[in-house]
């Protein structure tokens, strides 16, 4: 059945989730993460969880560490290792088992960025000037010109889920439009060049069952907009986040994320940290107004995080274990990658 992430109905990804139940080993996951900020609450519930569910019932996984991503909208990437190696750490702490998932950067992996040049040749200018997410960080960017890599990285996006050929990848709804990228690019590249074979499946997206949360100021939630719990914050960072999290006048606490975002954001967090339902959640705190949510939804965050903290703790002890898992998933990805710019060479008869 064909999956347009615009269609990506409950129906559809109900589908699909017992198309990966019956035959786990026909999937093949690439995601990723830009190393900009520690990942939080809107990466934990929004991808995080669906990436270590699909590990463990034995798709094949690649996280990508997307380093040069960091480019887009900053001249230079501040201590960008240990920016890098939080974001190790936070998919460690989270159970990404770096046995069973390659976990790499794509600075270091040449073939995966040299396809980035036939790719540019398959999208237009005014395809990438479309993109809703890139315009939306363009928006927020701390650089007063957009640059070339700001406005094309969703093509490079392509570049890192097509050359490991995954065809399924679990992302927040802000990335469905470059999936749509990366679906047009792999199409493209295959009648051009591939007619029959093909070489590049059109990856489908899978987004998670929860609605999206919003961060402390009703906006998107983005750690570098300083409006998101970190998976890293300690309980008490937690707390000052959340007690200034933006509600609304009316006092009573209800769930209705259509008229009351703010305050529903906060009910449904409470609720997806307890695993019990949003609305029995807000029935529960009713007449007791913004205080009750907001300390409800602080201890049951805390709650929750408190092992993935302890756990990411005591993995940072551990510098050199760190390293050496990027070492060993660079290797990994460097193979899978020169293989398939084999295969685009040949394709392109630019093998000499
Ligand atoms: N653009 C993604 C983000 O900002 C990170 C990313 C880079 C990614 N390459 C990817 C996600 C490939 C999924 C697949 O969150």
């Amino acid at each position: 059945m064909q999956n347009h992430p615009e269609n990506t109905t409950a129906e559809a990804s109900g589908n699909l989730e017992q198309r990966i139940q019956g035959n786990p080993g026909r999937f093949r996951v690439l995601t990723g993460d830009s190393p900009t900020g520690r990942l939080h609450l809107g990466h934990y519930f929004g991808t995080l969880q669906n990436r270590v569910r699909l590990q463990d019932l034995g798709v094949e996984s690649f996280v990508l560490v997307a380093d040069y991503q960091v480019l887009t909208d900053r001249n230079v990437a501040e201590d960008l290792a240990s920016s890098v190696e939080g974001l190790v750490l936070d998919y460690l702490a989270v159970g990404i088992d770096s046995d069973r998932t390659t976990i790499f950067t794509h600075s270091a992996i040449a073939a995966l960025n040299q396809l980035l040049l036939p790719f540019l040749s398959l999208v237009s200018v005014a395809e990438l000037g479309r993109n809703p997410t890139v315009k939306d960080e363009i928006a927020h960017s701390r650089q007063s010109a957009v640059s070339g890599l700001m406005f094309t990285y969703p093509v490079h996006q392509a570049a890192d889920i097509l050359f490991c050929k995954a065809n399924l990848v679990p992302v927040g709804q802000d990335q469905l439009p470059h999936l749509e990228v990366t679906r047009t690019i792999a199409r493209r590249f295959n009648s051009r060049y591939a007619p029959e074979a093909g070489i590049f499946p059109e990856p489908e997206a899978m987004l998670s069952a929860a609605p999206s949360l919003l961060g402390t100021d009703g906006g998107k939630m983005s750690k570098s907009r300083g409006n998101a719990v970190a998976l890293a914050d300690d309980a008490d960072e937690t707390a000052r986040l959340l007690r200034g999290a933006k509600t609304d006048s009316i006092r009573h606490i209800t769930y209705e994320p259509a008229t009351r975002p703010e305050v529903s954001s906060l009910v449904l967090l409470a609720a997806l940290c307890t695993g019990r339902d949003p609305h029995e959640v807000a029935e529960e705190i009713g007449a007791g107004g913004a205080g009750v949510l907001k300390k409800t939804a602080t201890e049951a965050v805390n709650e929750h995080l408190a092992p993935i903290r302890a756990r990411r703790n005591a993995y940072a002890q551990e510098r050199g274990f760190i390293r050496n898992i990027l070492k060993v998933g660079n290797e990994r990805a460097n193979a899978v990658a020169e293989m398939t710019l084999g295969e685009v060479r040949t394709a392109m008869k630019t093998s000499y």
